[in-house]
């Protein structure tokens, strides 16, 4: 079979652990979409260049001590040449993000829209139409504007919502005549829980009870709906584009799937951590049952009056309720969970029980992952490509939603603590067998699956992790001026991937 082939030049011992995977042969069809994606922070740099004004990442990591975001990977400067490998891969299509503080520097319009952030993406979307990539469009990839935080606390408060709502309305108008695909916000539970949870983004808020993190959450949903309708209302007929989320996605499994307590755990964190954002979107216009009934709960046994989760008018609820044209999934990785009241965080196998800093209301249950998962460098990431699968099948059916569908993000990142790695071994297994799901998806579930989106282009600032952890299919030398860039084995990998649409035999 050919698709031995693609075994090829990886060793051996990583494919004895990886081939128990199933391997599927097959193709994509035409006009799939092959991306890779970035994000504004993690590879403009220019943070005060031209206009721009600061964003809360920029004042975070300074006030960290931080300053690699700063310049980046230089793509504020050199856009052409990230375009330039993006077709050295193969790809037809690129997801990237806009910094808001780009375009409105104290994120108002009232405070003027900046030129110069304008003429910089309509420079990257007509380089990529030029080059044939279809461009995935995130508004808000985290780096909200400083000045909305200090004048009101940004996404503690209501106002945020129109304040949000006039940013979208000024990219849609600026760049929808091309851009055709609209995200408005990248993994919200990722932000909203680092940032009003625990402390690992700005604002910086470490909340043991999590209120704060909770309102956060709801302001998002509500800016994202009211950004849909004006897409919906305003630009829709003329642009005949698309607007959607991407929702952050960690598979679940029940520990021992014939423990009822076991199987319910495991749904309840489907529930907390995608269903959070999911339910009002794609499923009935509110939060999760199950986060309402256990949120509301352990409210009152604390002899509180009101639940910590904000509650949707019916008004609200209606308004949210089909907000998305498209489905677009993260998905890295998977979870086993189980049941226990044992107080202690680190289990037998030596897992951290990440979910009680997390997901802090689920309780009586746990997390682990089986030992025998594979493994990248970075220990928190396990190998688990069937999740990617799992995922879709419980989104379609729980919110009884065809897509169409996007892998918006998956990858593999190895620390520099040692000397760069070029021949990303594990990377190139990761990619095999993540892209191989999507064929399964299409082919043996039928699944309208339309695009993988590789993370990421290059290495780049891995947030709080600086420049130290890297998940780049090319890599990048951050010690010269321009960051260049070399090629990881992976590059070859994934080229093969998408110009043979997955696996001919
Ligand atoms: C998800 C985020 O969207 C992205 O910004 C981040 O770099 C990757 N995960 C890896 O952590």
């Amino acid at each position: 079979k050919r698709c031995s082939s693609y075994w090829m030049g990886v060793q051996s011992e990583t494919i004895a652990e990886l081939t128990r995977y199933s391997f599927w042969p097959g193709t994509v069809p035409e006009g799939y979409l092959w991306s890779t994606a970035t994000a504004s922070y993690q590879i403009e740099g220019a943070w005060n260049r031209n206009g721009k004004g600061e964003s809360m990442w920029d004042h975070y990591a300074h006030s960290l001590g931080a300053f690699e975001g700063d310049e980046a990977t230089k793509s504020y400067d050199y856009f052409a040449r990230d375009v330039e490998t993006i077709d050295e891969l193969g790809l037809n299509s690129y997801r990237f993000s806009i910094s808001w503080t780009r375009i409105l520097p104290d994120g108002t319009v009232a405070g003027g829209i900046n030129k110069d952030g304008i003429d910089y993406y309509n420079n990257l979307i007509n380089e990529l139409l030029i080059q044939g990539k279809t461009p995935y469009v995130t508004l808000y990839h985290w780096d909200g504007p400083q000045a909305l935080d200090n004048k009101y606390g940004i996404w503690l408060n209501d106002a945020i919502v129109d304040d949000f709502n006039e940013y979208a309305r000024v990219c849609f108008q600026a760049f929808g005549d091309r851009v055709k695909h609209w995200v408005t916000f990248n993994e919200p539970w990722s932000f909203v829980m680092g940032g009003y949870g625990i402390a690992g983004a700005p604002p910086g808020i470490w909340d043991n009870d999590r209120t704060e993190m909770y309102k956060a959450a709801h302001n998002v949903i509500r800016a994202h709906a009211r950004a849909y309708h004006t897409y919906d209302e305003e630009f829709r007929a003329d642009q005949q584009g698309a607007c959607g989320i991407v929702i952050g996605a960690l598979w679940s499994e029940p520990r021992d799937p014939n423990n009822p307590q076991d199987v319910l755990g495991a749904d309840l964190y489907q529930q907390f951590v995608m269903g959070w954002f999911a339910n009002p979107i794609y499923g009935d216009g509110n939060y999760p049952q199950g986060m309402i009934d256990m949120i509301g709960a352990s409210s009152q046994e604390e002899g509180r009056a009101v639940s910590r989760l904000p509650v949707f008018t019916e008004e609200e609820i209606r308004f949210n309720r089909g907000t998305a044209d498209f489905v677009g999934l993260n998905q890295y990785s998977a979870r086993l969970i189980y049941a226990s009241n044992d107080p202690g965080d680190v289990d037998e196998t030596g897992w951290f029980n990440w979910m009680s800093v997390m997901v802090p209301d689920l309780k009586g249950f746990k997390e682990t992952v089986d030992p025998s998962w594979p493994k990248g460098e970075m220990i928190f990431l396990r190998v688990t490509p069937w999740a990617v699968r799992k995922q879709l099948d419980y989104f379609r059916r729980t919110y009884q939603n065809d897509g169409p569908f996007y892998l918006t993000e998956t990858g593999i990142s190895e620390a520099t603590f040692h000397p760069p790695k070029f021949d990303d071994v594990w990377r190139q297994c990761y990619y095999m067998l993540y892209a191989n799901e999507v064929v399964k998806a299409i082919e043996l579930d039928g699944v309208d699956h339309q695009g993988f989106f590789a993370w990421t282009l290059m290495d780049n600032v891995e947030w709080a992790s600086g420049i130290h952890e890297h998940f780049g299919l090319f890599y990048t030398n951050f010690s010269t001026p321009t960051r260049t860039r070399i090629p990881k084995g992976s590059v070859a990998t994934y080229r093969e991937i998408t110009t043979n649409n997955g696996y001919p035999l």
